[in-house]
This record gives C-alpha cells, structure tokens and sequence, in this order.
C-alpha cells in the first residue's frame, strides 16, 4: 500500500520535477494531488500523507504549519523553515538521523539548492580531516528563480539578437550575455541573504565551527548550479586522497580527468542526480587546502530530489503514520 502524496507549487520549475522524481525512484504513491495557484481549492490536507510543498515563502510560512497539524508530514522547499529550531533541515546523504524530530511541527525543511550540493561534496572531507574554513564562489543558473526566471533568460536572449533588448523584470540587471554578483536581497553587512542561508544552514546540517565565506552570482544558464570551492583542512588530506574519498561518497559522482573535458559543467549535470565534483587540487597557499569545481541540477538534487529523497528515508524509516482514509 502506498501514500497519498499532494505536490503544491505542481506547475513550477521543482514541482514538475517532484512529480517525474517521484515516478523515477518508484516512491510508493496510492494518490496524487497536483496544487497550484488555479487549483488549490479542493484538497483536504486531513486525508493526505505527505505534502511536497514547493509555492514559495509566503505560501510555505502561512499553509505548512496549518497543513503539518492537520496530520500529514510537510516537507518544505521554501526558506520559511529552515533555520527554525524545531524543523529538521535534512541532506539525506549528511544528517538523516536529525530528521527524528520531525512531529515537533510536522514539517522538514529541505536546504537552499546552493548549499544542498555544497554539503554533500563537505560531509566526506569533514570526516575524514575536519574542515576549517571555507570559500565559496557560486554560479547559479536562472532556473533558481523560478520559471520566470528561466523565460527572462530565453526572451532577453531572444530579444537581444531578433527584437532589441527588453527591460529586465525578474532579474535586477539584463542577464542574457551578463553575470550578476547578486542574488536575493541586500542585509546590513554587506552580504546578501542567499549568501548567507549558505553558512547558517551548512552550520546546522554539518558543523557550527566550519567557517564559510560565499559570493553568490547569477549566470545564463537555464539549469545547473556550479561552485567554485577552496577548502583548508585542520588535518593533512591531498588531491589523491580527497578524489578516492569522494568517488566512494554518498550521492558524488567524481569526473576528474586532466584532458580539455574531462571535467562537468551544468549542461552536463542537468536531468541527472548527481552532485558532480570536477577540478581536484592541492591549494598550496595554505597548510591542508583543496580546490573543487562542484555542479549538481538545481531543480533536481538541488530541490525536488532531495525532497523526494526525504520523504523516502521517512518510508525507510516508518515514519510516516498513514492519516485516516
Ligand atoms: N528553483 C530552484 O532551484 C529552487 C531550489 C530550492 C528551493 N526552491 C524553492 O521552491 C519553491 C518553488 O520554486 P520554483 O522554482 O518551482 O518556482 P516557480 O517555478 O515560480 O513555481 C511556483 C509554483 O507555486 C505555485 N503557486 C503560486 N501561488 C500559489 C498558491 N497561492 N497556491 C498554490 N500554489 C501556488 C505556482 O502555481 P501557478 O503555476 O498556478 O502559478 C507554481 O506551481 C520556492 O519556495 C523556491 O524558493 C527552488
């Protein structure tokens, strides 16, 4: 017997990819509800199992508590939830046993795309020589805002060599043949907050004391985020080392040759589960210090599949208490 499953936010960029991820693991589903914003009456949260919700903050902040007492387990994409203490904020591959807390508020919150692929490609080098500090350089596709995101890259593009520029809507400045140092909103210190939802939540999924420095850009791609990552270490671990330790990890994928393509970047990533770690190097200016080129599918391992994945450790798990028929 399976669960009865609603996806709300259905029509967007991560939830049509929850619906096919959930098909491609074979996720025991019974029913299936598909919300969006022209059909969001009608659903009785009371008679479902799990949500997958993925309709935005605003959305997630109001409806995910409410639906999470109504009985079924909420797993939430938005960043309503995440750093709230008594809401698991889950990596499958890096903290599942934080998950058993869960009933507090019947919610788990999935990470920020960003940081999701950061932890992933971390949580081996940590174990095996303790991270100090981390640099991180990020260049994240349009599909991370949105499917309007991605139709302002492909009308802008478009509009550029075929019509003449069109004025920019989603993003602050052109993004067709362009990089923007910034994604989300300015905070007081400089930073912005997609940067720094990156260190608060690797804090609370992999350790407090790493310490972690990011520059958030947006760039032309459609789908795929990559990360440029320099590590030290508090104990010594090489290139060789760190390569063999990650080709063994949970969820990596290691494409690390050193010929003019044998390394990953987001076309290749995309439609994949992945996270793809390429470019291993020893950083000679520090003590222990290693270079990576990380890139994982935003929509996929980045969002949807790692909500699919959670949802799956809960089955694995018995977890999930079937709400009355
Ligand atoms: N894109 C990423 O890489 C990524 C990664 C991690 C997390 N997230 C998070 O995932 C969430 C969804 O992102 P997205 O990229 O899929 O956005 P999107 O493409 O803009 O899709 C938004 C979805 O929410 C629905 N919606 C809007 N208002 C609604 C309402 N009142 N009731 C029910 N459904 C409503 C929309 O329905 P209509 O089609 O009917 O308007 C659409 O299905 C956001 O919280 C985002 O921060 C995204």
């Amino acid at each position: 017997m399976g669960y009865r499953v609603a996806v709300v936010g259905a029509t967007g960029s991560v939830g049509r990819e929850m619906m096919m991820i959930l098909e491609e693991l074979e996720f025991p589903v019974d029913e299936i509800h598909a919300v969006a914003s022209r059909k969001s009456i009608g659903v009785d949260f009371s008679k479902v199992d799990i949500v997958l919700m993925s309709a935005g903050g605003a959305i997630s902040k109001e409806w995910s508590p409410k639906i999470g007492k109504a009985g079924p387990v909420v797993i939430d994409n938005s960043s309503a939830w995440r750093m709230d203490p008594d809401v698991p904020l889950i990596v499958p591959e890096v903290n599942p046993d934080a998950v058993a807390m869960f009933r507090r508020k019947n919610i788990i919150a999935n990470p920020n795309c960003s940081t999701i692929q950061l932890v992933v490609a971390l949580k081996p080098l940590h174990d095996a020589a303790r991270i100090k500090r981390v640099v991180v350089s990020t260049y994240q596709s349009v599909s991370g805002a949105g499917k309007q995101g991605m139709d302002e890259l492909w009308d802008q593009t478009k509009g550029i060599f075929v019509l003449g520029p069109t004025d920019p809507h989603v993003f602050p400045k052109q993004i067709a043949f362009n990089v923007i140092p910034f994604i989300g909103a300015f905070k007081d210190d400089g930073y912005t907050d997609e940067e720094s939802k990156m260190w608060n939540e690797t804090h609370k999924m992999l350790d407090p004391n790493i310490k972690l420095t990011v520059t958030c850009v947006r760039v032309p791609v459609m789908v795929g985020h990559s990360e440029a990552v320099n590590i030290e270490f508090e104990t010594p671990l090489d290139a060789d080392e760190a390569r063999e330790i990650l080709r063994d990890a949970p969820g990596v994928m290691v494409v690390d040759k050193h010929d003019e393509t044998g390394y990953i970047t987001p076309k290749d990533a995309q439609g994949e589960f992945a996270v793809y770690v390429s470019r291993i190097r020893n950083d000679a200016t520090v003590p222990y210090g290693l270079n990576l080129w990380v890139v994982s599918d935003n929509l996929r391992k980045g969002a949807a599949l790692n909500a699919v994945q959670i949802a799956q450790l809960l089955h694995e798990r018995g977890l999930i208490e079937k709400t009355p028929a």
